[in-house]
């Protein structure tokens, strides 16, 4: 199959979807592969990895579209890709179909295959193309977190782990899941002294079980987050309620009860955030400040670290790529019942229920 890597020219989006190493596993089973020109430099891949691995640099992404089978993308297209999508073509990449009207719109004249990263679903229900994300931003959240703890950057004024005769600095994260253990992970390896609440027991059980001992479960109920907030130097926002918009765990009164240079990373703010105050925020400008409290609220994380997110997107992505390139889409989707749930669009009619719903009224 001949597979194709446009450039993502979404403002601010330097990850691509394939790296050396997958061309060379492509290339290994007989397929093609051309990568748009600079594709891969945002993640540190220059065009010379890509030709020394056996791709071919295509200068434009006119010429991407217009010869490949298959085109393997991070997100989804933007309004000047739409006319380039052929009828036929399978695409493969985050689409977030359900909060976009113009682009399923432009998708399902395209008459292309569209298979989405985010509802290829494992067998447990959980969703191995999003997973890599989320321990991206569970990570990350300690770690800007404990830079907006500095005071030059409104916070505290704490050092997370402290020092020999000082206390630690105290985090809170609010949900146990993916996003939630790997901040509590890092936050306890800085030597923070960390509580993880869950409204789950089976998952507070698991962590206990795990977790090393500067970290305690708590159950999550609003009378332990009003008691926890108080103490709090950093508070993680981790919350997902499966197709539902976050619940406000932290409502703006509480704030009050909060001690001024108090960080708030609200990593959930993508699902309308568990912190009431929490507005969407950029790289750029990534911070704001109500009632003395930080809120770091940025919509895409993972974004600030294209290196490591794009490797970690990748490593979860190839396994299905080598699949749909090997097979086809129609064989491999009707043999892996984790790829079929990933078909959102196909032929110019809507396949998945959950976009099907979205689109009903
Ligand atoms: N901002 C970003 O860049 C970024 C990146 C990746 C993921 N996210 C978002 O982070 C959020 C968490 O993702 P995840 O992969 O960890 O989800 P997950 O499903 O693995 O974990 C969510 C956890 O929240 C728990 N929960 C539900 N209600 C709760 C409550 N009232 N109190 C405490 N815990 C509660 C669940 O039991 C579950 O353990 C999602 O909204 C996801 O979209 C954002």
């Amino acid at each position: 199959m001949l597979i194709g890597v446009p450039a993502e020219i979404k403002n601010n989006e330097n990850r691509v979807a394939l790296t050396p190493a997958g061309v060379v596993e492509l290339l290994r089973f007989g397929h093609q592969v051309i990568i748009q020109s600079n594709a891969g430099v945002g993640s540190g891949f220059e065009d010379k990895e890509y030709l020394n691995a056996g791709a071919e640099i295509i200068p434009t992404l006119q010429e991407v579209y217009a010869k490949a089978e298959m085109i393997l993308k991070v997100k989804e297209p933007i309004a000047q890709e739409y006319d380039l999508v052929k009828e036929g073509q399978l695409l493969f990449t985050y689409f977030h179909f359900a909060s976009s009207v113009p682009l399923t719109k432009a998708m399902l004249k395209s008459k292309a295959i569209c298979l989405a990263y985010e509802t290829v679903e494992s067998a447990d229900g959980s969703l191995p193309l999003l997973v890599p994300m989320s321990e991206v931003a569970g990570r990350m959240a300690i770690q800007e977190g404990a830079k907006y703890l500095e005071k030059p950057l409104k916070g505290k004024g704490i050092l997370l782990g402290g020092v020999p005769g000082t206390p630690r600095g105290k985090v809170l994260i609010l949900g146990g899941g993916v996003v939630g253990t790997q901040a509590a992970k890092m936050a306890a390896g800085l030597g923070a002294n960390v509580v993880i609440m869950d409204i789950s027991l089976k998952r507070l059980r698991y962590l206990a079980d795990i977790m090393p001992a500067n970290v305690t479960t708590i159950m999550s109920n609003q009378l332990n987050i009003e008691q926890s907030i108080k103490e709090a130097d950093l508070i993680v926002g981790a919350v997902l309620i499966p197709g539902a918009k976050a619940p406000h765990l932290i409502k703006r009164d509480m704030l009050k009860k909060m001690r001024p240079g108090t960080v708030l990373v609200d990593v959930a703010v993508d699902q309308g955030g568990c912190i009431e105050t929490c507005q969407p925020t950029t790289h750029e400008n990534p911070t704001f400040i109500i009632d003395d409290i930080v809120h770091y609220c940025v919509a895409n994380m993972p974004g600030a670290v294209p290196y490591t997110s794009t490797l970690a997107l990748t490593n979860a992505t190839l396994p299905y790529v080598l699949q749909l390139a090997n097979k086809g889409w129609e064989k491999a989707t009707e043999e892996n019942i984790e790829l079929k749930k990933g078909l959102n669009i196909v032929n110019g009619i809507i396949v998945h229920k959950g976009v099907a719903e979205a689109f009903a009224s």
